[in-house]
């Protein structure tokens, strides 16, 4: 039967960062140990990724960094790429969207639609910040709601109450990059008719799922978003960093980064064709309908690699002799959260990746990330489970295993494959035993269900010791050599099937095991076979996993939440002590405090400030229950003149200090100070 050659892509990671654990347990270790299976499967398979080098917030760091946006790209390229290497990421290319290649591609397709009449101009009005002279995207102007007055909501719909609309009818928008209040500027973009493509799309995940299995939570976002209804989209930008847009009157204009980005999987490919002066390599995948693709992401990528692209492709076979594959699965995973909580760098919650594998075996990390895999639902990382796993797993189950055997074969038989010539019951089912996880390995491991798959591998290596045990060759040694030898041949014959089942997992510790074993990594179907010729010589036993000492993982822990050191703000300027002597700060007694109807965010106080009572509204709804606040004494700015939020008048401000996760703290004192005390 001819095999069909597989295309797996990893999401094109932007270079606008380090990458962390929760990226490599999302989608990059699950798409390394697949394609890594797969290759020794001998299926015709390539691995492509590549950093994805446009978008909006890598110019805001090239601002805030005042450098070119190049500086960033390329520093982040080169740290991801470094980090993806020392992990073991086995990608057939690591590319770049920054590349000639990518910015033609991008551009073909592009016209290909423009030019079949598919692409619609619309004209809108969008905020524009004058201070950096760019037009905001949605996510970088916040305002409130017109609808329900929330007032952290986007400039095009609601978080809260879910309402879309025009950016005009957003109240009080500030700019999220400068704060400032932008303006509305009409501009022009062109619009891809997403919507003409939902019947298709819709079949096509049906299809997909029926034949092919999708997971749950995939399925789940896609109808959620079939279930709204899909709509035109704007596949360009205003923005001088990107793609240009290929057209005359488009100065200024980019192409959508999520459009050029998701076509980075196929320039990446055409790069790896260049490098291996094969040029027809990358339609051999892409253009043969023999071809798997399998996209692995993470879940914040789903809509783009099940509906975006396949539109795009879609869209491009309708008019195309050359047609592209569509992915027959997209096995996205939930995300890994670290000890509790959300991977964070600026609050120092997390480690860097190249920091992490220069203090620990990338093998380590790779099993515990693989151990726990996001599948179905957020999982974390535990320094503590790290430590378990490789010292109870790795080092006591496996390292253990291969390390007794070995040690044993040289003391005992000179280093040499002992005999199998008297096999018992307890033999043959261990024999039998051993051919049936490559087996079911195999059969996870087509399925995605990768951790289960881990879990599996583990599981030999605890039948091996447990086989060892029960065998007692170090009794048998002594009054029945042959048994003894049968023994140490089915362990040897364990140990190289482990080697090979752990190769797509643990590639080091599997490449160690093969060398002490004296011997190489064979075809995935042809492991179990249990024949290392009797007689043949071995290399002394190397320790796999060296114990994790308690202080070692210590010193991590300690390490976390450390402040990182922060940003100098942009302070205003200076003023006099007169002029600070003008606000009026005064202690104040918490007396009254409820929830503003419709609101979440904002609550009514009343305050005694001891000479009179007044009535403050506050936007401390998210961080605080109206009973907690009752009693607190606060610090209330007390001659601000009068405001009106959501029609109820605000007779002062009180002092809090907002976090960096949003939520407030207030300043507070003591019961002995007297209410109306000033504070200067
Ligand atoms: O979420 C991300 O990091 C995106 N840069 C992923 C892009 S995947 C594909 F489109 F290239
Ligand atoms: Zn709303």
């Amino acid at each position: 039967m001819l095999q069909d050659k597989i295309l797996v892509t990893a999401a094109l990671p932007y270079a606008n960062g380090p990458i962390h654990l929760g990226h490599l347990s999302g989608a990059y270790l699950p798409a390394d140990i697949y394609t890594r299976y797969q290759r020794l499967k001998g299926r015709d398979i390539i691995f492509i990724c590549g950093s994805d080098e446009h978008g909006v917030p890598i110019t805001i760091s090239a601002d805030k960094e005042k450098v070119n946006p190049n500086v960033i790209i390329d520093r982040y390229h080169e740290i991801n790429k470094k980090a993806f290497k020392q992990f073991g990421m086995s990608f057939d290319i690591y590319s770049r969207t920054s590349i000639p290649i990518h910015h033609e591609t991008a551009k073909e397709f592009f016209l290909e639609f423009y030019n079949r009449g598919l692409l619609s101009e619309k004209k809108t009005l969008q905020f524009f910040d004058e201070k950096v002279k760019m037009f905001l995207p949605d996510r970088y102007v916040e305002g409130t709601c017109p609808k329900c007055g929330y007032e952290e909501a986007r400039s095009d719909e609601c978080e809260n109450c879910g309402a879309p609309y025009e950016p005009s009818e957003l109240k009080n928008p500030k700019s999220k990059i400068t704060g400032q209040t932008p303006v509305l500027k009409e501009t022009s973009h062109w619009y891809f008719p997403l919507g003409n493509y939902q019947r298709r799309l819709e079949e096509y995940v049906s299809e997909m799922n029926e034949k092919f299995g999708w997971k749950e939570n995939v399925l789940n976002q896609c109808r959620s978003w079939f279930k709204d209804g899909l709509k035109d989209r704007a596949y360009t930008r205003d923005l001088d960093w990107g793609v240009a847009v290929p057209l005359p009157d488009a100065k200024g204009k980019v192409l959508y980064v999520w459009f050029e980005a998701v076509l980075g999987y196929i320039s990446a490919t055409k790069e790896l064709s260049k490098q291996r002066g094969d040029e027809n390599l990358w339609k051999d995948y892409w253009q043969d309908e023999h071809t798997k693709y399998v996209a692995f992401i993470g879940k914040d990528n789903i809509v783009f690699h099940t509906i975006i692209f396949p539109a795009m492709l879609m869209a491009w076979n309708d008019g195309k002799n050359d047609k592209y594959v569509l992915p027959q699965n997209v096995p996205a995973n939930e995300f890994l959260n670290f000890e509790g909580k959300k991977f964070s760098k600026s609050r120092n919650w997390g480690i860097d990746v190249i920091d992490f594998l220069e203090q620990f075996p990338a093998d380590s990390l790779r099993y515990t990330l693989a151990a726990n895999l996001p599948e179905n639902r957020d999982t974390d990382f535990y320094w503590k489970e790290f430590q378990m796993r490789h010292n109870s797993e790795l080092a006591d189950i496996l390292g253990n295993f291969v390390n007794r055997t070995l040690t044993f074969v040289h003391k005992h038989f000179d280093g040499k494959v002992p005999a199998r010539s008297k096999v018992e019951t307890i033999d043959t089912e261990m024999l039998e035993l051993l051919k049936s996880f490559p087996f079911k390995i195999s059969e996870l491991f087509e399925k995605y269900k990768l951790r289960d798959g881990v879990s599996e591998m583990m599981n030999l290596a605890r039948a091996g010791n447990k086989y060892f045990n029960d065998s007692e060759p170090w009794k048998t040694i002594k009054n029945d050599k042959e048994k003894c030898a049968a023994t140490i041949n089915i362990c040897l014959n364990m140990i190289y099937t482990l080697a090979e089942v752990i190769s797509p997992v643990i590639p080091n510790a599997s490449e160690k095991i093969f060398k002490m074993l004296n011997s190489g990594i064979v075809k995935w179907d042809d492991c179990a076979n249990a024949d290392l010729p009797e007689g043949h010589q071995l290399n002394n036993a190397e320790i796999l996993f060296a114990k994790i000492e308690d202080p070692v993982i210590e010193q991590q822990i300690a390490k976390l939440n450390v402040s990182a050191p922060v940003q100098k703000p942009e302070l205003q300027p200076q003023i006099s002590i007169d002029d600070f002597m003008k606000i009026e700060l005064r202690t104040a007694r918490i007396i009254e405090a409820e929830r503003v109807k419709k609101s979440d965010k904002l609550i009514k106080l009343k305050v005694d400030l001891g000479f009179e009572q007044r009535q403050v509204i506050a936007g401390i709804g998210k961080s605080f229950e109206p009973e907690e606040l009752i009693n607190k004494k606060v610090v209330v700015a007390a001659n601000l003149k009068p405001a009106k939020l959501m029609g109820l008048e605000s007779q002062g401000m009180i002092l809090a200090v907002e976090k960096e996760d949003g939520s407030f703290s207030l300043l507070t004192f003591d019961e002995k100070v007297n209410n109306g005390t000033r504070a200067k």
